[in-house]
């Protein structure tokens, strides 16, 4: 079977944690799509030559989680050559056969606009810098700008800008806890599925 679900939104929305949840769920492979670009990010040198040498060791490298990695991604991630490189890897991924989840910015409007699934998983700003400072600390005014910047880099960028699909599904989880948000993402999926064979 080929099915993909196309989760998209802003940093610290609670896209991976419902990706990963709905990925388990069905039994689907997940791709953290931030993780190659935070690669490119981190790797120094020319930023469209390391997206075109990837390998996965740069994926599985320390410190790709830093607030630092997350603005070279998002800087290295405006760049179209740099994009260009890493979507024929996306797209197989996500049609590969046994379902799958990839989670980013511009998944449902680019990389996959046949998505089965599209949800674009967003919050406020505010909520979303206070989630992440919790797991980073340091602070949390800093945080915040620091969400601000990549919100306005990741969304005014020419290039596939963040922004929902058409056709996505919006959760918002400001107001959501974590179990909440990903029971509506995986009941989204399970409508779209249809129920299980007999
Ligand atoms: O999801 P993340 O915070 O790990 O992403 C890091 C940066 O990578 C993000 O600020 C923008 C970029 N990115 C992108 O442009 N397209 C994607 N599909 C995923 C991430």
């Amino acid at each position: 079977m080929i099915f993909t679900v196309a989760i998209d939104g802003p940093a610290a929305a609670g896209k991976g944690t419902i990706s990963r949840a709905v990925a388990e769920c069905f039994g689907f492979r997940h791709l953290d799509t931030g993780l190659l670009y935070r690669a490119v990010g981190v790797k120094g040198g020319d930023p469209a030559r390391a997206a075109r040498e990837l390998t996965p060791g740069d994926l599985a490298r320390d410190g790709l989680r830093t607030l630092e990695a997350g603005q070279a991604a998002s800087r290295a991630a405006a760049l179209p050559e740099v994009r260009a490189a890493l979507v024929d890897f996306q797209r197989r991924f996500a049609r590969s056969e046994g379902g799958a989840v990839l989670d980013g910015r511009d998944i449902g409007t680019v990389i996959c606009p046949e998505a089965e699934v599209k949800l674009y998983v967003t919050a406020s700003p505010e909520v979303r810098a206070h989630r992440r400072w919790l797991e980073v600390g340091g602070d949390e005014a800093r945080v915040l700008a620091e969400v601000r910047e990549r919100d306005a880099r990741d969304m005014g960028r020419a290039e596939a800008p963040l922004k929902p699909a058409a056709d996505a599904v919006v959760i918002d989880t400001s107001a959501m806890a974590i179990d909440e948000a990903v029971a509506a993402a995986v009941a989204v999926v399970a409508a779209r599925l249809g129920p299980a064979p007999a």
